[in-house]
């Protein structure tokens, strides 16, 4: 039978893999190679953990070919029920992510994306984005990662031309508009880039039907608890600010950054929901308006009326 492992076994293995255990010490890493001099099989490092509480798993895994193909993704709800129901073992890719990778596995039926969790907020952000529509819908996890739908579509800023009529770029920046007003009223501050950032990379997923959605909220910011925000919370916010990073860059030590976000809770306290809002549309205007340097100066007018009619509707 495929991934044969007793629910004991497989309670072992979830937490040993999740959340995501700090990278193996360097002996360990030796002992994990089959002899010296011989490379680590890649699909171990995940399991390190086991190495020291469960010997005789850890050699098991090493062994078993499911795992040699999928490492620690095996093991995710969504996976592991799957296989276990027959299923073939699903396509494995890895897309980029500042911390971390950004794992999609394709099914015959559906895809999938399993990717660590960026911030401690970012489950709950998610899921409230995935259930208004906004973001994609979240599915059964393990602690510290996400397991979310794959999205279909196209970034906007890779949209073919052909496709670039004014209704069409009127509507999507409505649907955008649209999305950013559900969040807010959600209570969510998305803070991020949503049509582009100066490399050309996205955040908005358009489909070939025009319909539209907004993917990862790793540095995003409930303000339920406004005027009282966590300090991780603040991280958040102040990430996105270009003088961050020049401060961050100048910082002498943690405890100094930790002063500096003391303070800015404070200017955070001070500021109301909607000011702090208000940046979104800054991040969309800023956005469009990179876009528009590779895909032309006319996009914006469409898309600008489409998002402002459905942001204030
Ligand atoms: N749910 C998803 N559906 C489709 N593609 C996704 C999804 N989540 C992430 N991706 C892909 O992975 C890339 C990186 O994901 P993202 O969550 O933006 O992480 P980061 O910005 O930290 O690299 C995205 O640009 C996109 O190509
Ligand atoms: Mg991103």
């Amino acid at each position: 039978m495929v991934l044969d492992y007793t629910a004991d076994e497989l309670a072992v293995i979830r937490r040993a893999i999740a959340p995501p255990p700090p990278k193996p010490p360097e002996e360990v890493i030796e002992a994990m190679r089959p002899a010296a001099g011989m490379p680590v099989p890649e699909h171990m490092p995940p399991f390190w953990k086991l190495s020291d509480l469960a010997m005789p798993l850890f050699l098991r895994l090493s062994g078993d070919p499911v795992v040699k193909a999928l490492s620690r993704y095996a093991f995710f709800p969504e996976v592991f029920d799957r296989l276990r129901a027959g299923q073939d073992i699903p396509k494995l890719e890895f897309s980029g992510r500042a911390r971390g990778m950004v794992a999609t596995l394709r099914f015959d039926d559906q895809a999938i994306v399993i990717k660590p969790l960026q911030s401690v907020g970012e489950d709950r952000i998610a899921s409230i984005s995935g259930e208004i529509g906004v973001g994609p819908r979240q599915l059964e996890t393990l602690p510290g990662f996400l397991t979310e739908e794959f999205v279909a579509g196209t970034f906007f800023t890779e949209l073919p031309e052909a496709q670039l009529t004014d209704v069409f770029l009127n509507g999507v920046g409505a649907t955008l508009g649209a999305m950013i007003r559900r969040l807010h009223q959600a209570d969510i501050y998305y803070n991020d880039v949503t049509f582009s950032d100066p490399k050309g990379r996205s955040h908005l997923l358009v489909d070939t039907d025009g319909s539209c959605r907004l993917i990862d909220f790793g540095v995003s910011v409930l303000l339920a608890r406004h005027p009282d925000f966590r300090l991780d919370e603040v991280h958040n916010f102040v990430r996105t600010l270009p003088m961050y990073r020049v401060f961050r860059g100048m910082a002498e030590d943690q405890d100094h950054v930790d002063r500096f976000l003391i303070e800015y809770a404070k200017k955070m306290a001070a500021a109301s929901k909607s000011e702090i809002t208000s940046r979104d549309l800054i991040f969309a205007q800023e956005g469009l308006n990179l876009a528009a340097q590779r895909m032309g100066e006319r996009i914006i007018e469409p898309v600008k009326e489409g998002f402002i009619r459905a942001y204030s509707a």
